[in-house]
């Protein structure tokens, strides 16, 4: 796990602070997000930094929400303070959150923090155990398209980098290099994703979306 030194970097480019996300999310992700959810919904954001989403969901009316996040120097950003929030691993949600809790679980681009298929096994297997029957998980993360391929061919390219030196800077986190990450993502856990949570008849996958950026949305059912 590259949390929680890694999320120093977080303080401002997941929270309210940073505009575009909030923006993007507004727009973009929440309007997909409702179609899946009541407000009235038990609702956990997992790896909720700063609490953008959690922020736009109180927005609209939802009134039983939680959070959970590795560092308390962002969930300390989370500006609603009445929402209840966890500083720990998500790894061990059982340790936090009581059999059959959630109605709703979103997910989003935190999954590829993780280190291994083992990982990410052992994720879905206690994400299970707090959700209850028939409730959704929405995953957003990384998706290896034409767009992020583009993005990349671009943010690693030299000519780019002498043309906007200060644009293109290289994005080194804390304990991996980001291309690292993304990776060992697209090789630990795409490929093995449909098997890991569809097994034992965990979660069933219903619906993807794609925002028209290098992300992924994946809407699972609990059974
Ligand atoms: C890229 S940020 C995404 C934040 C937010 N979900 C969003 O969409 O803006 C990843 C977050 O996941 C958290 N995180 C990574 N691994 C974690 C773990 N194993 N347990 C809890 N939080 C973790 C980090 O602290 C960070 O806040």
């Amino acid at each position: 796990m590259d949390a929680p030194e890694l999320t120093e970097r977080f303080i401002t480019l997941a929270s309210m602070d940073n505009k575009f996300i909030v923006f993007y999310y507004k727009h973009f992700i929440l309007p997909i997000v409702m179609r899946h959810v009541k407000k009235s919904d038990h609702f956990i954001d997992i790896g909720c930094a700063g609490g953008v989403l959690l922020t736009l969901l109180r927005g609209e009316g939802f009134q039983n929400l939680y959070g959970i996040d590795a560092a308390q120097v962002l969930l300390d950003r989370v500006p609603d303070k009445t929402i209840p929030t966890v500083c720990g691993n998500y790894l061990n949600v059982k340790q936090f959150y009581s059999k059959n809790q959630f109605d709703a679980a979103t997910v989003f681009n935190t999954l590829h923090h993780l280190d291994s298929k083992e990982e990410y096994c052992q994720f879905f297997e206690n994400l299970h155990y707090i959700m209850k029957p028939g409730s959704v998980v929405i995953i957003k993360d990384l998706y290896d398209g034409l767009f992020y391929k583009t993005y990349n061919a671009i943010l690693h390219s030299k000519i780019a980098r002498q043309v906007f030196p200060r644009v293109f800077v290289g994005r080194d986190f804390v304990q991996t290099h980001e291309t690292d990450m993304h990776r060992r993502f697209f090789r630990e856990f795409v490929p093995h994703f449909n098997k890991m949570v569809e097994t034992q008849e965990r979660f069933k996958i219903i619906k993807k979306h794609w925002p028209l950026t290098f992300e992924q949305l994946i809407v699972l059912k609990t059974i």
